[in-house]
């Protein structure tokens, strides 16, 4: 099978993945519940365990397909690692955007009664009817250029330094199928510590994918315009962060392990097992991951 060939099939999974089972689909879906319900059927929390489980199920789907990743500032930390190739990039990215430009459009064909009657037919950016929120992120009220920007690179470093952490085999090996669930109770984490400035978006292509597709289903330009122009914050922000997060994890723990003479005697007592976790086999791992 040829290189691209090949390629075109694994970006047509990780899009087909996006596109059913990511925290698009299931993210947006909790959000458009509560928000549509006024309330009724959910709050903050339902919001944040729908992203949390929509994660952990995404990743178990797609797992199985290597290097499927499901986030652009993960595949380029993998890259600038060396751990995957750059010439990968461009059509990960561009099928992770497509991916969850189609999540936010199957969110809207399925609440679309519930959002149409939810605003009186008025599809709003701002304001107690508006709905564009439902699809990605747009700052609070209180949040400055400046308090976004350091609230997405913290938030961001942070979730890729755990991520990079709980790939590393040999900082605590962790069973294979906890995996997906501790990726999951991460981004739990940061929904009940960092979202109230602006969501914690994360993902640069699950931000401009649905906001591309708010953009021409209805929304309008007020989509790019809304907090003084917020929009491209949730994609820059995200890729300066997980760079940051990512060479910390290598600096101060990774380097650690490489630097760290083994004893034969170590070796021994830990036996066979360990030799087994080498690098060869966290750096495949690491490919595997899908955030
Ligand atoms: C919000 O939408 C409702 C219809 O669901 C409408 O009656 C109400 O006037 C709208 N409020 C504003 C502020 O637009």
């Amino acid at each position: 099978m040829g290189n691209l060939h090949k390629n075109m099939i694994q970006s047509k999974y990780s899009l087909l993945f996006f596109l059913f089972m990511h925290l698009q689909l299931i993210g947006s879906g909790a959000a458009a519940q509560v928000v549509t319900s006024r309330g009724t059927h959910g709050n903050y929390l339902t919001i944040q365990l729908g992203s949390a489980l929509g994660a952990v199920f995404g990743i178990f789907v797609a797992r199985g397909v290597s290097g499927a990743h499901l986030n652009p500032v993960y595949s380029l930390s993998l890259c600038v690692l060396g751990r995957h190739p750059w010439k990968k990039l461009p059509l990960y990215s561009l099928s992770h955007l497509v991916g969850a430009f189609l999540g936010a459009a199957t969110v809207y064909l399925q609440y679309y009664d519930a959002i149409q009657t939810f605003s009186g037919g008025e599809l709003l950016v701002a304001g107690p009817n508006a709905t564009a929120g439902i699809f990605c992120s747009y700052p609070a009220d209180h949040l400055s250029f400046w308090g976004g920007l350091v609230d997405q690179v913290v938030a961001t470093a942070l979730f890729l330094l755990c991520c990079v952490a709980l790939e590393d085999q040999r900082n605590g090996p962790l069973p294979d199928g906890l995996h997906p669930v501790l990726v999951g109770a991460l981004i739990l984490t940061m929904g009940v510590s960092m979202g109230s400035n602006c969501g914690f978006p994360l993902n640069p292509a699950r931000d401009l994918g649905p906001r591309l597709f708010t953009f021409v289903a209805g929304w309008g330009e007020e989509v790019f315009k809304a907090g003084g122009g917020w929009w491209w914050v949730p994609i820059v922000a995200p890729f300066v962060g997980g760079l940051l997060g990512t060479v910390t994890y290598e600096l101060l723990i990774e380097a650690h392990h490489q630097t760290t003479p083994q004893s034969p005697q170590q070796e021994t007592i830990l036996g066979s097992g360990f030799k087994g976790l080498n690098n060869t086999y966290s750096r495949t791992k690491a490919n595997e991951i899908l955030m």
